[in-house]
């Protein structure tokens, strides 16, 4: 039958990004297609080795404190380690900021080049020893200053060239925006290949999920509060959205985009910016969730409009299907 043919013309995320580059005609040098290459390649590499980490002893903690005051994975260190080597070693940086890096990496002139990337290594690391889905979360800017250096970061996420994630879960997907929508790959293991299997993924307009970690729920600012009673406790006739929280951006994000729905992790008054960093975690996940037609807010203002003053600062972040997002916004308004 003819689901027994396999199809042999896969598009594979390097043949999808190589179009990409000729539809930009002779604009495209080829830069970025070599930078999403090194990246497409670290994620394989983390993903091989978070598949086997439990028996490879890459579980547990590596015994340093980042610059969060978190305590390092094995496999934080080892994911920043294999990022920033393959990212230097491309050519195609300039600047390098990663969530466990105190500071930013200015790469020295022999090897550098014109674009700067700000990542979230591994994310989710409260996870990985339970096996749960974690992922890499990174954006990209065209260096604007003559050298390259801390300035090129220090911008709003709206002027990121490309922004995306790779899970690690069930399957490993890798999914990608370089201005013109969001498209996702899943890859396959045999072939060493990201294959497209989500092209341009648009969050469906309202969804039934809210993700949220609600243990905070003591804390919340009294809008975020009477938010989430309007969707637990809905007029009569209406049904209750369920509750979905991994704990994981990379993985809760990935369910919002497929599914809809609305993620939040808002500054509270214990954490007075929220949790999650602007640059490497909120700048790359709100511009995914515009480029699929969703909202993206600190629930008073675009998160993509933030000027960074600092690499490691943080803001609060919500996201996902538009009319969800727009209701939360009403009642910040009202506020
Ligand atoms: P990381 O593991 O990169 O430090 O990020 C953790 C983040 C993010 O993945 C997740 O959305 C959030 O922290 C979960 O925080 P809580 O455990 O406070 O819910
Ligand atoms: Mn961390
Ligand atoms: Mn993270
Ligand atoms: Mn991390």
């Amino acid at each position: 039958t003819a689901e027994e043919i396999p199809n042999t013309d896969i598009i594979t995320l390097t043949r999808h990004i190589l179009s990409d580059q000729l539809r930009l005609g002779a604009a495209a040098t080829g830069d970025l297609t070599l930078l999403l290459n090194a990246i497409q390649t670290t994620s394989k590499f983390i993903a091989t080795n978070v598949r086997k980490a439990r028996l490879i002893n890459l579980i547990g903690l590596a015994g340093e404190t980042n610059v969060q005051g978190e305590e390092q994975k094995k496999l934080d260190v080892l994911s920043n380690d294999i990022m920033v080597n393959a990212l230097r070693a491309s050519r195609k940086t300039a600047v390098l900021v990663s969530e466990e890096l105190d500071e930013a990496v200015l790469i020295e002139e022999r090897l550098r080049g014109r674009y700067c990337v700000v990542f979230d290594p591994l994310d989710g690391s409260s996870n990985i020893d339970a096996g749960v889905n974690i992922g890499t979360i990174f954006g990209i800017y065209k260096v604007a200053s003559e050298k390259g250096d801390v300035s090129d970061v220090l911008r709003p996420g709206k002027e990121m060239v490309a922004a995306g994630y790779t899970m690690y879960g069930s399957s490993c997907n890798l999914v990608l925006s370089t201005g013109n929508g969001v498209n996702g790959y899943t890859l396959d293991t045999a072939l060493g290949e990201f294959i497209l299997t989500h092209p341009d993924i648009q969050i469906p307009t309202r969804g039934k999920i809210y993700s949220f970690n609600e243990g905070n729920s003591s804390y919340f600012h009294p809008e975020v509060v009477n938010y989430l009673n309007s969707i637990k406790y809905p007029p009569a006739g209406k049904s209750p959205y369920s509750a979905r929280y991994i704990g994981s951006m990379v993985a809760d994000v990935h369910r919002t985009l497929l599914y809809g729905g609305i993620f939040g992790y808002p500054d509270d008054r214990k954490s007075k910016n929220g949790k999650l960093r602007l640059l490497y975690e909120a700048f790359p996940m709100a511009f995914l969730t515009e480029q699929a037609g969703g909202v993206a807010t600190t629930g008073r203002g675009r998160i993509l409009d933030i000027v960074p003053t600092s690499i490691h600062e943080r803001c609060s972040v919500f996201l996902g299907s538009k009319d969800d997002v727009n209701d939360l916004l009403k009642f910040y308004e009202k506020a």
